[in-house]
């Protein structure tokens, strides 16, 4: 049975509170160029769209204050607690479901997808095969798919320079450290990383690994579950910034139904 390293981590579970504070990323910005995808493919303002792995929330709130019907998915109900309490400060009605991307039902509501960071966390070979054909059974036709994930090359230069990441925050009066080390196991495609938080008298230690992406097996797998017209990005803008993120940000347009 292989090892669920998203449900143990304290990233996502005891340390929800702190997720926000630790990843900051400009959600605007992002969502401004989400928007502009969506609209080049006919997908205009109240449609449906399912974040997928949405997290703390935040462009679920910034994807519905632009006008669109967003929903919220992921597997940590203590990240969509924080969520649910921003949507609500927003004065937004979310619906967040506490579910895995694994296994959407088919219902064929949506006209987007996005999933933003969160296919890293897929280690084993056929849940990256999977997680594709779980994306078609809720879009329709022509539906759109935006995400990004760690491209592995990019990864490998960025990672081999800087393999640590650390951040303090002082959390009412008192300092909310992070630590996050990363070892390229340059076989298996995989960031082995070390994490640890440190706040008043708790420190959690966490070890686990995400596994990077091609562009290759990622179009691959995208193709085989039936998307099509697929871009490729290295960040959320449409100008190539050639070096300066290790990710990659692909849009595909659900082209058929691809029976398993
Ligand atoms: C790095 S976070 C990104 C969160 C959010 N998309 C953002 O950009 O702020 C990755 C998220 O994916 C979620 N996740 C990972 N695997 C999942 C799965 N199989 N089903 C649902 N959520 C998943 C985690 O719980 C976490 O919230």
């Amino acid at each position: 049975m292989p090892i669920d390293y998203v449900a143990g981590r304290p990233f996502y579970g005891e340390y929800a509170w702190a997720y926000d504070l630790i990843i900051s990323r400009n959600h605007r910005q992002e969502c401004a160029f989400i928007e502009q995808v969506l609209t080049g493919l006919g997908i205009g303002r109240d449609a449906a769209i399912l974040d997928a792995g949405c997290g703390t929330g935040s462009y679920c709130v910034e994807l519905t204050q632009r006008g669109f019907r967003v929903t919220g998915i992921d597997r940590s109900s203590q990240l969509l607690m924080f969520a649910r309490k921003k949507a609500a400060a927003a004065g937004l009605e979310i619906p967040f479901v506490d579910g895995d991307i694994l296994s959407l039902e088919v219902d064929r509501q949506y006209d987007a997808v996005m999933c933003r960071g969160v296919l890293n966390d897929l280690v084993e070979e056929r849940d990256r095969i999977q997680v594709f054909r779980s994306f078609t059974a809720i879009l329709r036709l022509g539906g759109a798919l935006i995400l990004d994930v760690r491209d592995w090359e990019k990864t490998v230069k960025t990672k081999k320079a800087k393999p640590l990441f650390h951040k303090e925050v002082d959390v009412d009066g008192d300092i909310l450290e992070f630590t996050s080390k990363s070892k390229l196991d340059l076989t298996n495609r995989f960031l082995r990383v070390h994490e640890k938080h440190k706040y008043r008298d708790d420190i959690s230690l966490y070890d686990f690994i995400m596994k990077c992406w091609t562009k290759e097996e990622l179009v691959r797998n995208m193709n085989a579950a039936g998307f099509g017209d697929i871009e490729l990005f290295d960040s959320y803008t449409p100008k190539s910034v050639p070096n300066k993120t290790d990710r990659i940000v692909a849009t595909g347009v659900l082209m058929a139904f691809i029976s398993a």
